[in-house]
C-alpha cells in the first residue's frame, strides 16, 4: 500500500527509514525495477541482517542497506545529497541507470572521525597504519554481525554462565600491499582466522590489476571470506580478487574496504552482486591517473612510506 502510494519517480532516490525485514522495501524495489537508488535503513542490528538477506533473495541490486539512527542519517543528509548527485553523474554509462548491490556505508562517528584523520595529508605513516587498523576493526565488526554462534556453558569463579561462541570459520584475504595493515586490525578481532594473501598490482598505464602472488589452501576451509583492501578505485583489483576466490571455490565472500569511488563500486556490485561491501566512504570520482578524488592518495605508499 505505502509503496503504491509513494510511486517512485525516475529522478528520485527513495529512503525507507524503518525498513524492518523489508516488506515495504521489496515492494518499492519491484516498482523501481532495479533502477535508481533505494536506501533501506533499519535501526535494529538483528532485523537489518534479515533485511539484507531478503533483498538478496529477491535479487534486488539497487538497494543500499544501512543500520543507522534517524539522527545520524539526518546529520549525513547533506553529504548523501551530494553523493546522490555523484551517483547519477557516474551512472550514465550503465544502461540500467547504475546498479548498487548490498553496500554498507558506515556513518559511525568513530569511523568518520578516524577517516578524516586518515585522509589528512599531514598524517604520517605510523599514525596512518594505526588508523587503518582501527577503522578495519570497526568495519569488520559490522561485516561479521551475521556470523553464526552456538550456546556454551562456562564456569566463572562464582558459578556457571551461559555464553555463545563463534560457530563459523573466517578467512581473511588481504590484497597486497595495502590490505596487509587492514588484516592486522581484523586479526585482532578474529585471532582464529586463517589469512590468505593475494598479490595484485595495478598497471600504472592500463590500470588493470596484475596478479603476482596468491597463497590459498588447496580447497576452501572456512565458511566466510573477508577480502580486505582499503581502496576500491576502478574496482579492477577487488573484482579480480573475488574472481580468484570464487574460482577456487569460496561461496560466501564479503569485501571490506575503506574508501570506494562510485565508478568502481558500480562495477564491483554489478560483477559480484552477491558480495556485500562494507565501507567508510564513497567518493566522487577518479582522476586521470585512476586515483580516488578526494580519497587519501596512494594507500600503500602512505602506509609503507614509499612513493
Ligand atoms: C591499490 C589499492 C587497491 C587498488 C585499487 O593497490 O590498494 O588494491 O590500488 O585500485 P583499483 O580499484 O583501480 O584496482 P596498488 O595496485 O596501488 O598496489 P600496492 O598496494 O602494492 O601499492
Ligand atoms: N589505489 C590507491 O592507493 N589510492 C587510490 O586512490 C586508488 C588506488
Amino acid at each position: 500500500m505505502a509503496a503504491s502510494l509513494l510511486s517512485p519517480q525516475p529522478d528520485e532516490w527513495v529512503l525507507d527509514l524503518c525498513a524492518a525485514s523489508g516488506g515495504k522495501t521489496t515492494h518499492l524495489a519491484a516498482q523501481m525495477q532495479n533502477q535508481r537508488v533505494l536506501i533501506a535503513n533499519e535501526i535494529h542490528p538483528r532485523r537489518v541482517r534479515a533485511l539484507a538477506e531478503n533483498l538478496d533473495r529477491c535479487g534486488i541490486t539497487n538497494a543500499m542497506v544501512l543500520n543507522e539512527t534517524p539522527e545520524r542519517l539526518a546529520a549525513r543528509r547533506k553529504q548523501a545529497c551530494q553523493s546522490a548527485q555523484m551517483r547519477y553523474t557516474n551512472s550514465h554509462s550503465h544502461p540500467s541507470g547504475g546498479i548498487m548491490g548490498q553496500v554498507f556505508l558506515s556513518t559511525h562517528p568513530l569511523v568518520q572521525h578516524k577517516l578524516a584523520l586518515l585522509r589528512d595529508e599531514r598524517t604520517d605513516p605510523k599514525k596512518f597504519r594505526e588508523l587503518v587498523r582501527e577503522i578495519s576493526i570497526l568495519l569488520v565488526y559490522e561485516a561479521t554481525a551475521d556470523l553464526q554462534t552456538e550456546p556454551i556453558l562456562i564456569q566463572t569463579p562464582l558459578g556457571r554462565a551461559e555464553g555463545r561462541c563463534l560457530l563459523e570459520k573466517v578467512g581473511l584475504v588481504p590484497i597486497l600491499r595495502a590490505g596487509l595493515v587492514m588484516v592486522e586490525g581484523a586479526w585482532q578481532m578474529l585471532p582464529g582466522a586463517e589469512v590468505w594473501h593475494i598479490g595484485l598490482s595495478r598497471d600504472e598505464r592500463t590500470l588493470q590489476p596484475m596478479e603476482y602472488y596468491s597463497r590459498l589452501p588447496v580447497s576452501p576451509t572456512v565458511d566466510v571470506c573477508l577480502v580486505l583492501d582499503p581502496m576500491l578505485a576502478t574496482g579492477g583489483s577487488a573484482v579480480a580478487a573475488v574472481d580468484i576466490l570464487k574460482r577456487w571455490g569460496a561461496r560466501r565472500i564479503k569485501f571490506v574496504g575503506i574508501i570506494a569511488a562510485w565508478p568502481g563500486l558500480n562495477r564491483f556490485t554489478q560483477t559480484h552482486p552477491d558480495v556485500p561491501v562494507y565501507l567508510a566512504a564513497v567518493d566522487n570520482h577518479l582522476n586521470e591517473a585512476g586515483y580516488i578524488v578526494p580519497g587519501l592518495g596512494d594507500a600503500g605508499d602512505r602506509m609503507f612510506g614509499t612513493g
